[in-house]
């Protein structure tokens, strides 16, 4: 305790020591475990980075496959979870449909943490990556009105991913080498970014000895904001209302600058980037090759290139260090991929799930976590006296 100090959004404020990942945001450098970002999306791939942000090290061949296995095996979901479901509403959105199901995940594994179990939490980490994907698929496929898949085990977690969302009961499905390509890459690009709202959320939950399945619920649900997660469908959306009108680039970055309430130049800026965000930098690059290779939605790329352009030569977002994030271009390809604008947030999550799941298990195995329990400046009344209602 002490002297309180008042920092809004924890802009000054680190609640953790952690080893996980690296950001120099005036340099513009993101590292995994001390790997750059840029080596793991060309020479890694998403499973290695779920093994490495979690365990530390890069697996050996035989760690790798033992944990490859491991995640086929726990793919499914109790039957009673998939009934959930049904219960929702026709039109609901993917992402409460997920947080609801990792949530009910506690319902199904009740870990108590004041019988603190290494084996439990492990088993509990690998259930929660290996259910993710057929949850999230679910919630796709209700959205769409389409039967649930099965998951298919001679498939690794990023190509069955793919199956359970874009697969026909009576099908086999046909991977698309380019698609798991850009699924993989796009998952690795997402998979920590160190104390964010739905990291330091998913934290704040665990430091309460909440247990994994309801700690990562709450962080799905801060990841939902379009001022985080949900930044990469409101660029799309941004893009499709500047494409339907006839007032062009130019006349919506006028309301950017010009502060109209609600407009903002979606996936740009950030708290910790100062310089390009070198996420964005690699999607970019995705998002020419998939476009190419799909041969649509090239229109929406040219706009989203042209905002860029004007932005990064106008004084406003260059006085201000904005830059586009890592959801700038995501839509794009997830877009061209298949999958519905509403999906994409649960694709950040289904990304973003291996750093939540080290960073609740750094936090409970960190002697000096406390639970999370921030100050406040009080700016209330001074003490006064109750009133009879009858005499207010
Ligand atoms: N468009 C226009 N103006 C902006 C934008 C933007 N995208 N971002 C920041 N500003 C302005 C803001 O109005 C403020 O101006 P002033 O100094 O005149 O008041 C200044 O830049 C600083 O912004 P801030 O809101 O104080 O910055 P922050 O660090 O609190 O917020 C942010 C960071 C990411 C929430 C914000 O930049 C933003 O709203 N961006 C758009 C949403 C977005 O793309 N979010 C995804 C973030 S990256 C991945 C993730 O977390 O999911």
């Amino acid at each position: 305790t002490g002297k309180v100090t008042y920092d809004p959004g924890f802009a000054n404020t680190a609640n953790t020591s952690s080893a996980i990942t690296f950001i120099d945001g005036d340099e513009g450098i993101l590292r995994y475990r001390g790997y750059p970002i840029e080596e793991l999306t060309e020479k890694s791939n998403f499973i290695e980075v779920c093994y490495l942000l979690i365990y530390g090290e890069l697996p050996t061949q035989e760690q790798y496959d033992e944990f490859d296995a491991r995640l086929r095996r726990h793919t499914l979901v109790h039957e009673d979870l998939r009934r959930f479901f049904t219960a929702f509403p026709y039109d609901a959105h993917p992402m409460p449909m997920v947080s609801s199901a990792i949530s009910a995940l506690s319902t199904f594994y009740q870990d108590n943490l004041s019988v603190f179990d290494d084996e439990q939490i492990d088993l509990s980490s690998i259930r929660m990556l290996a259910k993710m994907p057929t949850i999230a698929a679910m919630a796709h496929r209700k959205s769409e009105g389409l039967p649930v898949i099965h998951p298919d085990n001679s498939l690794n977690l990023v190509e069955n991913f793919l199956r359970v969302n874009f697969g026909y009961p009576s099908e086999p499905y046909e991977l698309d080498p380019l698609a798991v390509k850009a699924m993989d890459q796009l998952f690795i690009l997402h998979a920590d970014h160190e104390q964010n709202c739905s990291t330091s959320t998913v934290r704040l939950v665990g430091s309460a000895q909440a247990n994994i399945f309801q700690s990562i619920s709450a962080g799905v649900n801060a990841l939902a904001g379009p001022l985080h997660g949900g930044a990469n469908s409101a660029v799309l959306e941004m893009l499709e209302e500047i494409l339907a009108s006839d007032d062009g680039a130019k006349s919506y970055m006028e309301r950017v600058k010009n502060k109209e309430q609600g407009v903002r130049l979606m996936g740009f800026g950030h708290r910790v980037y100062k310089n390009y965000d070198p996420r964005a930098a690699i999607i970019k690059k995705t998002a020419h090759e998939i476009l190419e290779r799909t041969g649509g939605n090239d229109e929406m790329l040219e706009l989203a290139l042209k905002l860029e352009e004007i932005a990064l030569a106008d004084d406003y977002f260059v006085e201000r260090s904005l830059y586009p994030n890592v959801d700038f271009y995501t839509g794009l390809i997830y877009k061209a991929l298949g999958f519905p604008t509403d999906m994409f947030t649960v694709l950040f999550a289904v990304g973003r799930l291996p750093g939540w799941i080290a960073q609740w298990r750094e936090m409970i195995n960190d002697p000096e976590t406390r639970i999370g329990r921030p100050r406040q400046i009080y700016t209330g009344e001074p003490k006064r006296s109750y009133t009879d209602i009858s005499e207010r």
